[in-house]
């Protein structure tokens, strides 16, 4: 099928993908052409369980047929279910669901900046947190695009505690930042910094946001990776796999952030709606009782020593199932050639890296697959 249609909007142009799915499973997907791929990128880092759970469809099913759709305005059973799965799963107090990762950042960022009364967002060099207003200002490689919309954004690069001293003062509603930063190419704080930064941050009577929407909900190898580095922010986002592929992302904060929340202050049409919540609530079951966030790890440590054996490949870094594979070579022709050989793999800001994002059940004969591929290439 000719992958161009004029009544869609070409915003990827040539870094789209050459093919047509139609059908998947698991870890795999097929083509239009009946061609079978191991799916090593998750479609955007949202593929947790695979493609058609069975147990996630039968609930989605049952949602649907039970109830379609409706607000906040009215309260939902299922609601609750999810929130209270989410929290408890994560360490925070309260959620607000919305429908995409962009939407809980913004969320995130207002409530820090009325909460503060300040006007400064502190993000880091490389983040990336999303395309609507308030996102793109943070994030490192749209940061002047729409500027002055999205307020005052001061970005200190990853690691550098002088510099983050330094765009510290009673400006600064908050800092913003991935413990992994998974665009730029799966890239980690050193040692001890993010807790370091958090704290600095909130010395200086600011809050700390973690965008978790690639890293969190168990691909960077916890529900929350800021808190395996010793942070407790006061606002998490997660989205992505949250809802085993459908549309669901969340802000979540502690109890404090939650009580300066005046009603009426934000809001949202379909955020919190009955099958996002069904969704929501069953993939956190199904990650408990297949133990899937522990499969991840073991399937990320695999994907460490099957890849890093492999000449070519410089360095494997990540945890869990969001693992950046640096070479020795642009990464770009070396996904296109994998491509070839049946495996979707995603690539990063930096031009040598190779993004690897596969479901937590991904069969580790597809890991070994990957490295034999691989090792043709290089
Ligand atoms: C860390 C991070 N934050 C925010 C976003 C934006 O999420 P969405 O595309 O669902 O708006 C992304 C998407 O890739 C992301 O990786």
């Amino acid at each position: 099928m000719d992958t161009v249609n004029s009544h869609l909007l070409d915003n990827l142009g040539g870094s789209a993908l050459p093919l047509t799915l139609v059908r998947g499973e698991g870890a795999r997907l097929w083509d239009d052409q009946g061609r079978v791929y191991w799916d090593f990128y998750g479609g955007h880092a949202v593929s947790l369980l695979g493609q058609g759970h069975p147990r996630w469809i039968a609930a989605m099913k049952a949602q649907a047929e039970q109830f379609t759709f409706f607000s906040t305005l009215a309260d939902l059973p299922v609601r609750h279910q999810a929130a209270d799965a989410l929290c408890a799963l994560t360490g925070m107090d309260v959620a607000f669901f919305v429908n995409s990762g962009a939407e809980a950042n913004e969320a995130a960022l207002k409530m820090a900046r009325k909460i503060t009364g300040r006007p400064v967002i502190i993000a880091l060099e490389g983040g990336f947190h999303g395309r609507t207003m308030g996102a793109v200002g943070v994030t490192w490689h749209y940061r002047d695009q729409h500027a002055p919309a999205h307020g005052i954004v001061r970005h200190v690069p990853m690691g550098d505690t002088a510099a983050l001293v330094a765009a510290l003062d009673d400006q600064v509603a908050g800092m913003i930042a991935e413990p992994v930063q998974g665009i730029a190419g799966v890239v980690l704080p050193p040692d001890g910094w993010l807790a370091e930064a958090a704290a600095l941050v909130r010395a200086a009577g600011g809050l700390f946001i973690a965008d978790e929407i690639q890293s969190g909900m168990g691909r960077g190898g916890y529900p929350l990776v800021s808190r395996h580095l010793g942070v407790s922010p006061d606002l998490a986002t997660v989205g992505k796999g949250l809802g085993g592929g459908f549309p669901v992302a969340a802000t979540l904060m502690t109890r404090a952030v939650a009580d300066t929340v005046r009603p009426g202050e934000h809001g949202t049409t379909f955020g919190g709606a009955p099958m996002a919540c069904a969704a929501v609530v069953n993939t956190l079951q199904i990650l408990e009782d297949e133990d899937l966030i522990a499969r991840g790890r073991a399937l990320g440590l695999a994907m460490h020593q099957a890849l890093s054996a492999v000449p070519g490949v410089e360095t494997v870094r990540g945890e869990g199932v969001l693992i950046g594979v640096a070479l020795d070579r642009p990464a770009k022709p070396v996904a296109n050639a994998l491509m070839g050989l049946g495996f979707i793999v995603g690539t990063a800001s930096d031009p040598k890296v190779l993004r690897l994002s596969p479901p937590m059940n991904t069969p580790y004969e597809a890991v070994d697959a990957l490295a034999a591929a691989l090792k043709e290439l290089l």
